[in-house]
């Protein structure tokens, strides 16, 4: 039985009130298994009561591994120079999408490195044409920070929704994480950007990154409250190798699932994917986070031959259930928790329920 603390706990974040400190801290700090399991039961009730049983579908395309980063945990960072590198032509990611579209996805996700040969008014163009073909489709673009004039761009292009992490919301941190030339204000001012633009904007962190505490965490939790994205997408750190984060440990899928529960509980609405990392770490990984809240899923839809070059981690799932070839995989693998693959474009809904 879950102690009085946690039920009022619970209690308070259902009513759509966030926390204080002490409090998210207290939840982040669970050791009781009965008490977790009493959050896991929590955010799947409220993620059932309003999105139903289904799971919201996205076709990814990862569009290209060149990147003029250099973020210390990712493996296509720009100095790493055994990382192998490809860009998607313009008829590639096309051929792609009307792939995508045969198999049923309502849904585009274009992702890729900050490219500089994939610049601004390419990327326009092609969204501008993905539009043309598939009108009806959402178009996501996960492209780092490109500046204020380029989201614009690109949403008159016809996109609408935007992911782009925060990674973690303290500077010491961000400053730990990331190269002397990035930034945690200008990632956050971005974010600000692209919800006045009108996006559906998705942010969200790794769990478990190097350096990462508590508090770190917390303030994550905080910045997310202030920003109230449409999507969140959280997922355990996985080193990469030949990056300076090569030898450090991955983060705790336990801990994974738990943080997703308590992303559920404080954002009812929120498309929360059951992250490819998860499923990296852990065979069951996805299924875990869908019962612990999780709505969305995002297979590759990548040109198979690219798929292994996208190495942001190492041994990132591609195939199987992570693959769009794969639906009928994914609908069964649902099935078996009772769970269905919604294909429709599932936009984020104010009060869902
Ligand atoms: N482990 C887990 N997630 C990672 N990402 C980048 N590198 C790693 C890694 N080594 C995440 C970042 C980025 C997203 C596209 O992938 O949070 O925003």
């Amino acid at each position: 039985m879950a102690d009085k603390m946690l039920h009022a706990i619970v209690n308070r974040l259902a009513a759509g009130h966030s926390l204080e400190r002490s409090q998210w801290r207290y939840l982040l700090t669970l050791r009781d298994d009965d008490d977790k399991e009493f959050l896991r039961r929590s955010a799947a009730d409220i993620a059932v009561s309003h999105f139903g049983k289904g799971i919201y579908v996205r076709a990814l395309v990862e569009i290209s591994s060149y990147c003029r980063n250099n973020c210390n945990y990712c493996g296509i960072r720009c100095s790493n120079k055994s990382a192998s590198r490809y860009r998607l032509t313009k008829e590639q990611i096309l051929n792609c999408c009307k792939e995508g579209d045969m198999m049923g996805f309502n849904t585009f996700v274009l992702q890729g490195g900050e490219d500089p040969i994939q610049d601004n008014e390419w990327i326009a163009d092609v969204v501008k044409s993905i539009h043309a073909e598939f009108p009806d489709k959402a178009i996501t673009l996960s492209v780092g920070e490109r500046g204020y004039d380029a989201y614009r761009a690109f949403r008159e292009a016809g996109a609408c929704r935007y992911l782009m992490r925060h990674e973690t919301r303290d500077e010491a941190h961000y400053a730990r994480l990331h190269p002397a030339n990035m930034n945690a204000s200008s990632r956050r001012n971005a974010l600000l950007q692209l919800k006045e633009l009108g996006y559906q904007v998705g942010s969200g962190m790794m769990i478990g990154s190097p350096y990462q505490t508590i508090d770190n965490l917390i303030d994550d939790f905080m910045f997310l409250d202030e920003l109230q994205p449409h999507m969140i997408g959280i997922g355990p750190f996985i080193p990469a190798q030949n990056t300076p984060f090569e030898y450090f440990k991955s983060g705790s899928v336990e801990f994974t699932i738990l943080s997703v529960s308590l992303l559920r509980i404080r954002f009812p609405n929120a498309l929360i994917p059951a992250t490819t990392a998860l499923a990296t770490l852990h065979p069951q990984g996805r299924l875990m986070a869908i019962l612990a809240g999780a709505n969305v899923v995002m297979p590759n839809l990548s040109p198979m031959d690219v798929r292994e070059k996208y190495a942001i981690y190492d041994n990132k799932k591609s195939n199987g259930n992570e693959s769009a070839q794969q639906l009928k995989g994914l609908e069964n693998e649902l099935a078996g928790i009772g769970y269905y693959v919604d294909y429709s474009r599932g936009d984020y809904v104010e009060n869902k329920k």
